[in-house]
């Protein structure tokens, strides 16, 4: 299998000067910490419980997911995903890398249709609503929440599983699929209840580091993509990923350049894949990243205020739009490339236009020539600006790499929590917002809350403008 790569040189000292990039000096500083790491990591995964790394070796689990696509598939012509954060990005980056861009409209497409309803928009909501109504029988809903209780996931639920009812009657739980935490939970309580067919959120296993589990690979399997070869590619990653030697290890150095260069003031972390298809995993490493390493605690000490602020550009697009902030504002990112060596397609430019003297350039070239000539211009162009930036190959787009990349970026995120000395693996910040929403629509127990809500609500007419 095709084996991504990871480009450094361009985030060292020697490139970019020694206040923008990582000495050797540093790394040699830094590597007994990440062997430290290293071991504690692969400690954890003797103890038992599950884990994200213990997913591509999960043989029950695709059983379990291919059991349900077999069931499935048999009439759904519209699959609809509703789940929010690690119960839906995972699936729209899967299935936007894996499937081409004009999947939902194909003829030739492998799979039912894909809507993947991440959001509370009833503009957005309605309109799958009008479009499926007529096809309700051919439609599953696959609700996907660990906790069962978000509302935005509960909401939306609460309105497919009506709209169900009222259209099919009797046998509307035959077109629901609950992916849910295994034992306990709201949505558990229901499924039992109602008598669902149900996928299991592993135990031990964050809604960010789910995609490999039955949480992604549901819709991914429904719509034709080869998920044994998404699990390989994660675990001939894992395979990669051995040594505690932080030059031989890519997650343990793309971690370590990440955390000597925020200690350097690079607070934010571009991802900038030259692939449309790659950019919803630009989205899916921004909540990995974000969620897991913006901590206010440490583990031992308290007011650590870690983390990087995740930024997703598309390049060539964002050459256009963000490019000048890079080279010449605040040298305070760094940025991660992801360029694929041979894109599916051979796309020739016509020579037609080259009699255009400005033009000629182009004449008979192709467009993955161009595309890779403008990631490497934009390297060039950064680094003369000093700007540090690394570079993930992938050598294709295939299930495999796909796998690697979503493994790779887990394990460096588990690194990056390592060195920051805190919980990569809890969100407590969001669940302010989430009693917010409770307490303003109503939810019991919430009042105190609710009061205090309404106070900021109450608009000062002296900041109005
Ligand atoms: O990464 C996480 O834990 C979160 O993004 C959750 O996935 C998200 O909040 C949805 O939670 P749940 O699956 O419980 O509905």
């Amino acid at each position: 299998m095709d084996q991504l790569r990871l480009y450094w040189k361009n985030a060292t000292a020697d490139a970019v000067g020694s206040e923008h990039g990582v000495s050797e000096q540093e790394l040699n500083d830094i590597a007994p910490r990440i062997a430290q790491l290293h071991e504690r990591l692969t400690a954890e995964r003797k103890t038992g419980n599950k884990r994200y790394r213990d997913l591509p070796y999960d043989g029950d689990m695709v059983k379990a997911v291919m059991a349900e696509v077999k069931h499935f598939s048999k009439t759904c012509e519209i699959l609809v995903v509703l789940g929010i954060g690690g119960s839906a990005l995972g699936n729209i980056a899967v299935q936007n890398a894996l499937n081409s861009y004009t999947y939902n409209l194909s003829k030739k497409r492998k799979g039912p249709l894909l809507f993947v309803l991440d959001n509370v928009d009833p503009d957005q909501i309605k309109s799958v609503v009008e479009f499926i109504t007529p096809r309700l029988k051919k439609t599953i809903i696959n609700v996907i929440s660990k906790s069962g209780e978000t509302a935005e996931t509960a909401s939306q639920f609460i309105l497919f599983r009506d709209l169900l009812k009222k259209k099919i009657g009797k046998k509307y739980a035959n077109h629901i699929l609950a992916t849910t935490d295994p034992k306990g939970g709201t949505l558990r309580e229901i499924c039992k209840a109602e008598g669902y067919r149900t996928l299991e959120v592993p135990d031990g296993v964050g809604g960010r580091f789910s995609v490999l589990s039955a949480v992604g690979l549901f819709s991914a399997a429904m719509c034709g993509i080869k998920i044994d070869k998404l699990l390989a590619g994660a675990a001939q990653m894992d395979k990669a990923l051995q040594s505690g030697d932080v030059r031989k290890n890519a997650a343990a150095l793309i971690a370590a350049i990440h955390f000597i260069l925020d200690q350097k003031g690079k607070k934010m972390a571009v991802m900038m894949p030259y692939a449309n298809s790659l950019y919803s995993l630009g989205d899916w490493y921004r909540q990995l990243w974000a969620e897991s390493l913006g901590k206010k605690d440490g583990l031992n000490k308290k007011d650590v205020y870690a983390g990087q602020t995740p930024i997703k550009a598309l390049g060539t697009t964002d050459q256009h739009s963000q490019v000048q902030l890079y080279r010449e504002g605040p040298n305070d990112k760094v940025i991660t490339f992801v360029e694929v060596e041979n894109f599916a397609t051979k796309l020739a430019i016509p020579k037609s236009m080259k009699h255009v003297e400005t033009l000629r350039y182009l004449a008979g070239s192709d467009f993955q020539t161009l595309m890779n000539a403008e990631k490497l211009g934009t390297e060039y162009a950064l680094l003369e600006s000093k700007r540090p930036t690394l570079t993930v190959t992938f050598p294709k787009i295939s299930p495999g790499t796909v796998g690697q990349f979503i493994y790779l970026y887990e394990c460096a995120v588990s690194f990056m929590g390592g060195l920051y000395d805190i919980n990569t693996y809890d969100q407590p910040a969001v669940q302010l917002g989430k009693d917010a929403t409770y307490a303003l629509m109503g939810k019991a127990g919430f009042d105190e809350l609710k009061t205090k809500i309404n106070a900021v609500a109450k608009r000062d007419e002296k900041f109005l403008v």
